[in-house]
């Protein structure tokens, strides 16, 4: 919590000389290696290199340019060449909580993303497949990612790069004309689309002949044939709600739904620059790209002229430089396509651009259940929407359970579900398989979703029909190591949000909530928050208040609803 006050006395000192002496000095501010030489210290040796006065003279006039600030010091040291100071920790620790209190969900705002523009590439489920729990956690931690941030002062732009072109569609529309039929499919239009996607694969085993009716119906579908498109479009409308189901409990949205179908027409101009670059070359009737010795080249045209994956992610990535005149643009996509994002920075290099570092892969791993992965293939079909639903029923037993007469117990049943999943995921660093378990998600104790929630809703309750006065509270309390502690937490609640945003890690915001939450519960057993002293329970209060609001904050940027109870 000293590094604003660090942050004020550069910024304080450069202006002075600034000012005064009209030079730009640049001056450093730190922490003594010695706790007892004082809590930050400032080397004078730039600044009499800077306007060639003796050191003590430089020294004197630093001491009352520090002096003459509203800055919470206690003590000011001068040795040698340095300027030592001790903070008063707790006028310190007040001006953080009244900061905090001011501020209110505003509170934690950075300004480390000025302004500048960051793509984000995330969710993007293949369509007429279910959605499966990579696409969760992608849309979770895109989702995340995005509103951290945004709270930093990045400008977003969120794409749902939908997986609604490939030869998968071939098939699926030779499936369909051979074995479909379209009031089943409207019905439950993903568990028929995957049968009739299962069926294809099973008789093609019989009849390779099937896997060529399906190149050529999706050659059809990029020659824009009328008939293979109105198809196609009529299966990417009924499978998007599936996910649309999914997005819409979560409450997340998208600034675009352009996927994979969107660059059909704007693959051309990017394989005719490659050829004229020179870099396509022909193999075995295919055409690829080579991307030096230690990575596999890319595969850019099938030999029957289909385009692939990388194809489609090339354009893409062309078309959004333009269009959204990103900064930086991040694919929030699992571990296993590690290689298709080098790939694709590869090519950006070799065509001969300057953007690839711009390109981030933020990866993630697997979802482990008892150990294993987590298979949707081979029959075993979880829906996520089910899994979804069933900790939301487990969050509404624990609830009647424990508060049977709250109202509106459903919908409180909903975020606390909800929560319990989302945490699940985040609170682990993205790019770690996650053993997940639903019950111990759900739970109100333990490092969850619902945990913080609590925490938030107990504090929501002992603040309930009180009031306090944040000018009148009693700084001598904060000498004490309890109260000192948290409000240290609070007032890293920024730094930690930044951290996050450079790491695009939404863990990193879980685990200092989980801090936070377990800090406050300590306090709360020791500490009785609601005494007769007036000065002690203002304290206690603004106290109580400044840790609701960093919780309650934190959990929106993880995608997570405070309550008010539970
Ligand atoms: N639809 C792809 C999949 O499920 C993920 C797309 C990721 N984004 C991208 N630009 N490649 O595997």
């Amino acid at each position: 919590m000293i590094e604003n006050i660090k942050l004020e006395l550069k910024k304080l000192i450069e202006e002075y000389y600034k000012n005064n002496y009209n030079e730009n000095i640049s001056i450093v501010v730190e922490e003594p290696k010695k706790a007892e030489l004082g809590d930050i210290s400032i080397p004078m040796f730039t600044v009499v290199k800077a306007l060639r006065k003796p050191m003590p003279e430089i020294v004197n006039e630093a001491v009352s340019i520090i002096k003459s600030s509203d800055l919470p010091i206690l003590e000011i040291k001068p040795v040698g060449a340095f300027v030592n100071l001790f903070v008063d920790k707790s006028l310190l620790a007040v001006n953080i909580i009244k900061e905090a209190i001011k501020q209110n969900s505003n509170y934690g705002t950075s300004n480390i993303g000025d302004g500048l523009n960051v793509t984000l590439d995330y969710s993007s489920p293949n369509i007429a497949k279910s959605f499966s729990i990579g696409h969760l956690r992608s849309t979770m931690i895109g989702n995340s990612i995005k509103l951290i941030l945004q709270k930093c002062g990045y400008n977003t732009y969120a794409i749902n790069y939908l997986g609604d072109w490939g030869t998968q569609f071939g098939k699926m529309i030779v499936a369909y004309k051979k074995w479909g039929n379209k009031e089943v499919i409207m019905n439950d239009p993903i568990s028929e689309l995957t049968k009739l996607y299962v069926k294809f694969h099973q008789e093609a085993e019989n009849d390779p002949q099937l896997e060529d009716e399906a190149r050529e119906a999706f050659r059809q579908m990029e020659l824009k044939n009328p008939e293979y498109l109105d198809l196609w479009k009529w299966i990417r409308e009924e499978s998007l709600k599936e996910s649309k189901q999914i997005y819409d409990l979560l409450e997340i949205d998208f600034d675009s739904y352009n996927g994979e179908a969107f660059y059909n027409d704007k693959m051309d101009p990017v394989v005719e620059e490659l050829e004229n670059k020179g870099l396509l070359i022909e193999d075995n009737g295919a055409k690829i790209v080579k991307l030096g010795d230690d990575i596999p080249p890319a595969l850019i045209k099938r030999s029957d002229g289909g385009s692939l994956y990388i194809t489609r992610d090339l354009a893409a990535v062309f078309y959004r430089k333009n269009e959204y005149k990103f900064n930086k643009i991040l694919y929030v996509v699992g571990n296993e396509q590690k290689l298709h994002f080098v790939q694709l920075k590869r090519l950006i290099d070799v065509m001969g651009y300057d953007f690839s570092n711009e390109i981030e892969h933020v990866n993630f791993g697997l979802y482990l259940t008892d150990g294993k992965k987590a298979s949707t293939r081979k029959g075993n079909v979880v829906k996520l929407y089910d899994v979804l639903m069933t900790a939301i029923n487990l969050a509404k037993n624990l609830i009647a359970e424990k508060n049977p007469n709250l109202k509106n117990k459903d919908e409180i049943a909903k975020y606390v579900g909800i929560s319990a999943i989302v945490f699940a995921d985040l609170k682990n660093y993205r790019a770690s398989d996650v053993e997940f378990n639903i019950e111990n998600a759900v739970k109100f104790e333990g490092q969850t979703g619902p945990y913080l929630q609590y925490t938030s809703v107990r504090i929501a309750s002992i603040l309930k029909n009180t009031e306090f006065d944040v000018d009148n509270i009693d700084a001598t309390l904060f000498a004490k190591p309890h109260y000192f502690e948290l409000v240290k937490l609070v007032s890293q609640f920024r730094l930690n949000i930044e951290n996050a945003a450079k790491e695009a890690a939404p863990s990193i915001v879980a685990k200092y909530l989980l801090a936070l939450a377990a800090s406050f519960n300590h306090f709360y057993s020791v500490e009785k928050i609601n005494v007769d002293d007036e000065k002690t329970r203002n304290t206690n209060l603004a106290l109580a208040k400044s840790v609701r609001i960093v919780i309650n904050e934190g959990l929106r940027l993880l995608g997570i609803k405070y309550l008010d109870e539970m």
